[in-house]
């Protein structure tokens, strides 16, 4: 959150930051219960879905005439987004939980929000009492509420219930990036594989309503955003509460048709819920970009009915296959973990394998991290430390070599480009493509952020594209 553009919330509510201008807002900053003066400070650990819950968050203090400040130091609040996704990060929270408190002032009030928050609870007071507020984010619903009641001088509040079926939708959304926006469709998780603590600190699946989710996109679109992400823990799991029983492949076209939107993004879709029509749907809708994460987690059957994945290796191959045989070239990544308990070297040869067959142009890899609820935390044959690093290491030298020949294919080609950054190299620019590639490239042209541009590839490297911008661009 540190890097934010301040322009998210001026360009939905016509205002300055922190002058909430709708009505809803309005009345709500105006209200007497309304801090007025007060600031916030706010810092997130993890995943996009935390990206953006703090995004909402954000926009529930703005809208209550809270003022987002750059520092710990210089704020009333201290708000804490954290991730448990893995011991490293669930670890971070308590050392850093001990540096607010070192740098406290009298009446500050610190909260820890997100999934060591929803993990840890009331814990959390007996380990660093110098906290006020304990928020999970099935609970964020309730956060004005809790303001309040710190407000009102309430020493210790919390917001902890997992057992709902609320999504979290905010009349203020305080965004970060003026283009792209990011819209969660999907809250929480049914899955439960085994090694996840996910459904624990995120509570069940619940979906928004289409009509609520379009009529944000065209609220968006009217904002000038052009890009959107539809974020869901299994955002293709998606399932319209209402009468009109939207399909998540309808919704993708939807989006894409609402006037202004030129770029729909989704992650991360489960393999089990992917069908054709999801397929047919980026086939058909030039907006719906040509890029699915669809996470494995191992290429051994064996391994993934521990994970309780649902699916076997020859079944997810087949939803690769259908991927790759669609009209569009479709842009593929992943998220594997090695080191599950059990895994032999034949199972880690057969997801180095399964990476062969895939050829994904993207993975994020992760040693196994044995997670606190979780049923894999009990199973034996734990895998050690330096095992599991060896095998990460191996993993990632082959997804490097795999990605870099994939992308030196793309050499030559000439691809669309939204302009996202200007680098402190004159002429140098750089952003996305629709296939979510990171592009840099030499334009000698002033460039706008924001805007759409012809690229052509002139090199590659595993990680990003090199391009200069086409004389025939727009
Ligand atoms: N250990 C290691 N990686 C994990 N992930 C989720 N839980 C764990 C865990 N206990 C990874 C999975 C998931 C990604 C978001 O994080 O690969 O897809
Ligand atoms: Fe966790 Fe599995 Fe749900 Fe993903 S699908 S959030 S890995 S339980």
């Amino acid at each position: 959150m540190g890097k934010a553009f301040d322009i998210g919330l001026e360009r939905l509510v016509g205002g300055g930051v922190g002058e909430p201008r709708n009505n809803e807002a309005a009345r709500l900053a105006d209200s007497p219960s309304a801090a007025g003066s007060g600031t916030f400070y706010l810092e997130t650990f993890g995943c996009q879905m935390n990206e953006h819950d703090s995004e909402k968050v954000a926009g529930v203090l703005l809208a209550r005439g809270y003022r987002q400040v750059e520092s710990a130091d210089a704020a009333n609040v201290v708000l804490y987004n954290t991730c448990s996704i893995r011991e490293k990060a669930a670890q971070k929270v308590f050392s850093r939980l001990g540096e607010y408190r070192l740098t406290q002032r009298e009446g500050q009030t610190i909260g820890v929000l997100g999934c060591v928050a929803q993990q840890e609870g009331e814990k959390i007071f007996s380990r660093a009492p110098w906290v006020s507020l304990v928020c999970g984010s099935a609970s964020y619903r309730k956060l004005p509420e809790l303001l309040a009641q710190l407000e009102a001088g309430n020493r210790r509040v919390t917001g902890l219930d997992t057992d709902t079926d609320e999504t979290f939708e905010t009349e203020v959304t305080r965004r970060d990036n003026p283009w792209r926006a990011y819209l969660t469709i999907i809250e929480g998780c049914d899955k439960a594989c085994s090694y996840c603590v996910v459904p624990f600190t995120r509570g069940p699946e619940r979906s928004r309503t289409s009509a609520s989710i379009l009529e944000e996109v065209r609220q968006l679109a009217d904002a000038g955003y052009t890009e959107v992400q539809l974020l869901g823990q299994t955002v293709n799991s998606y399932a319209d509460p209402s009468a009109r029983k939207m399909r998540f492949s309808e919704l993708l076209v939807a989006v894409a048709e609402v006037p202004g939107i030129r770029r729909v993004r989704f992650t991360t879709s489960h393999p089990r819920d992917f069908g054709k029509d999801i397929v047919e749907a980026i086939e058909a809708v030039p907006a719906i970009c040509e890029h699915v994460h669809l996470p494995v987690q191992s290429g051994s059957t064996k391994v993934l009915r521990g994970m309780a994945r649902t699916y076997s290796r020859e079944e997810y191959l087949e939803k690769i296959a259908m991927l790759r045989a669609a009209k569009r070239e479709i842009s593929l990544t992943t998220d594997l973990i090695v080191g599950f308990p059990g895994e032999t070297e034949k199972d880690f040869q057969e997801t180095l394998s399964l990476l062969d067959v895939a050829q994904y142009d993207g993975a994020f890899c992760f040693k196994y991290s044995p997670r606190p609820n979780t049923p894999s935390l009990k199973m034996a044959d734990a895998i050690p430390e330096e095992e599991k690093s060896r095998r990460l290491a191996i993993l990632l030298e082959k997804q490097r070599e795999i990605q870099r020949a994939r992308n030196e294919q793309l050499v030559g080609r000439e691809l669309e480009v939204m302009v996202e950054g200007k680098s402190k190299k004159e002429f140098q620019w750089s952003g996305h493509t629709s296939s979510n590639k990171v592009m840099n490239f030499t334009s000698r042209a002033q460039e706008s952020l924001g805007d759409y541009v012809q690229v052509k590839v002139m090199g590659a490297t595993p990680n990003s594209l090199v391009g200069e911008k086409s004389e025939t661009g727009s």
